[in-house]
């Protein structure tokens, strides 16, 4: 099997993800489709050569571009390593800057985040430690934070992670780093707690996957406060997308604050449980 995944995510664009979350599609996908799983019991050798392993991996792939390699700027890989090489040696706000124009999420926000920050933590108050859900490059943004406290980060990234944990280290911070699939809840409750969650422009994939799973989460993370935000506009296309009434139900009472940027909202929630 582990032969099977590494064929479908053997591209430049994927090469950092999980190879676990990638099994399990490849899993879901085969049970989905009962003659293909024969094929590929009976000969796997045999099963790279026919039809229905190439749609596989066209499906596979498709999906995992839209959850992972679609945040990617042009910029990555090329740039990665040396660029957060050089943040690790000298963590200036221009090295971040450097870094975190790789990641199409965290360049949108490139222009605010001296500003986001000190806003969503006026109400949440200032944080002794966070939990980053669906992380990408955002824990690259520490140098913004205005604070020193603990930073935990989540992603499906492991390669992309260890290069987080690497930067974190080098900040002298108590950190961690989870390579896992949010949509597993047995998983979500093994988290650290924080003072406050950032689930940033993560929801939508995770409810693509099967509705009820930001639910899920939301019941089993032991958190403060949590801070999701959504894209406003589609990628490339930059079509309105609007609000997320699906979500809103979820945390209606909750909500104290909405901090609002060109291409993203974020919701500011209480979920205080002691
Ligand atoms: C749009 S990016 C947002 C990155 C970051 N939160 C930000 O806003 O800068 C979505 C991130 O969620 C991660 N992701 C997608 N599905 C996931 C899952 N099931 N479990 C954990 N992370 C996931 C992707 O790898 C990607 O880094």
């Amino acid at each position: 099997m582990v032969d099977l995944v590494e064929k479908i995510i053997d591209k430049k664009e994927l090469r950092g993800i999980s190879l676990s979350f990638a099994q399990q599609h490849v899993h879901e996908w085969l049970k989905k489709h009962p003659e293909a799983e024969k094929e590929y019991e009976q000969d796997p050798e045999r099963f790279y050569k026919k039809k229905h392993f190439q749609k596989m991996r066209s499906d596979i792939r498709e999906h995992l571009r839209r959850v992972y390699g679609v945040f990617f700027t042009d910029k990555y890989p090329a740039k990665r390593e040396h660029a957060i090489t050089q943040l690790i040696q000298e963590p200036t706000t221009q090295r971040a800057r450097d870094v975190l124009e790789i990641h199409r999420s965290t360049s949108e926000r490139l222009p605010y985040y001296d500003s986001l920050y000190q806003q969503l933590f006026t109400i949440t108050g200032k944080p002794e430690s966070i939990l980053d859900l669906g992380c990408g490059y955002n824990p690259f943004s520490y140098p913004f934070l205005g604070v020193k406290c603990a930073y935990h980060s989540v992603d499906i990234a492991c390669e992309d992670l260890a290069l987080v944990g690497a930067f974190h280290a080098s900040l002298g911070i108590e950190h961690s780093q989870h390579c896992m699939d949010l949509t597993r809840s047995e998983t979500v409750q093994a988290l650290p707690f924080a003072d406050v969650t950032f689930a940033f422009k993560v929801f939508d994939s995770l409810e693509e996957k099967e509705w009820g799973r930001v639910q899920a989460l939301l019941q089993g993370i032991t958190t403060n406060w949590l801070i999701a935000s959504f894209p406003t506009k589609s990628i490339g296309q930059k079509k309105d997308i609007g609000p997320r009434t699906w979500f809103e139900k979820l945390v209606t009472d909750k909500v104290r604050g909405r901090v609002t940027l060109p291409n993203e909202q974020f919701l500011i929630i209480t979920l205080k449980k002691r």
